[in-house]
């Protein structure tokens, strides 16, 4: 028998336009170029199925990333690489999904508010200054920043290609991807 793929989850944290979602698109392509499961979990998405009755209290917000963690730990435990998409702007959530899933790769999207707002690719930075969006990340809601991140990605300063190759190297390194995969 070949050997077993070993599941992680790598969870992409950061504000809005921080180029969460294009980051983890960009390596679920790779690796699926090289035949492995993997599985996206991305909050645009999953706040239209699985948390379609959630809102943006922390309350809320809370229970959003409670549910994702568990998707993930089944995903992960059956050997899926898992990559979640969710601004998931609470420490102490994250610090539990990470005690859930256990093989937990923290991907911090870090990208100064001024350069997300002024990327707004849903036009919502605008509408939440406006005050027409209530309790936006970044805004008008905190976001707080990872203390001990397995990395930190400067969507700023580095092109996607280069942040997906930092994530493809972290992989390797931590041994959950043969040295081969590429981008
Ligand atoms: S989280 O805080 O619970 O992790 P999640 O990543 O699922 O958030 O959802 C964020 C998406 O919801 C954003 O991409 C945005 O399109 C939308 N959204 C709508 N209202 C808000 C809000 N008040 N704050 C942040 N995002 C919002």
């Amino acid at each position: 028998m070949c050997q077993e793929q070993r599941g992680f989850t790598l969870w992409f944290t950061g504000l809005p336009c921080s180029g969460k979602s294009a980051v983890a698109d960009r390596v679920a392509e790779v690796l699926r170029a090289h035949n492995l499961k993997v599985e996206r979990l991305d909050g645009d998405v999953v706040r239209q199925s699985l948390c379609r009755d959630l809102g943006f209290s922390k309350k809320d917000r809370d229970e959003n990333i409670r549910r994702v963690a568990f998707v993930a730990k089944l995903l992960t435990r059956n050997g899926v690489a898992v990559l979640t998409s969710f601004i998931s702007p609470y420490r102490e959530i994250r610090d539990e999904a990470r005690r859930e899933i256990g093989e937990f790769i923290e991907v911090y999207v870090k990208c100064p508010l001024e350069v997300c707002m002024s990327r707004d690719v849903k036009g919502m930075y605008q509408k939440a200054i406006r005050g027409e969006i209530k309790e936006f990340t970044g805004i008008s809601d905190p976001y707080e920043e990872p203390v001990n991140p397995e990395l930190v990605l400067e969507t700023d300063r580095e092109s996607l290609e280069e942040s997906a190759r930092k994530v493809l190297d972290y992989l390797k390194k931590s041994g959950y991807l043969d040295d081969h995969v590429h981008l």
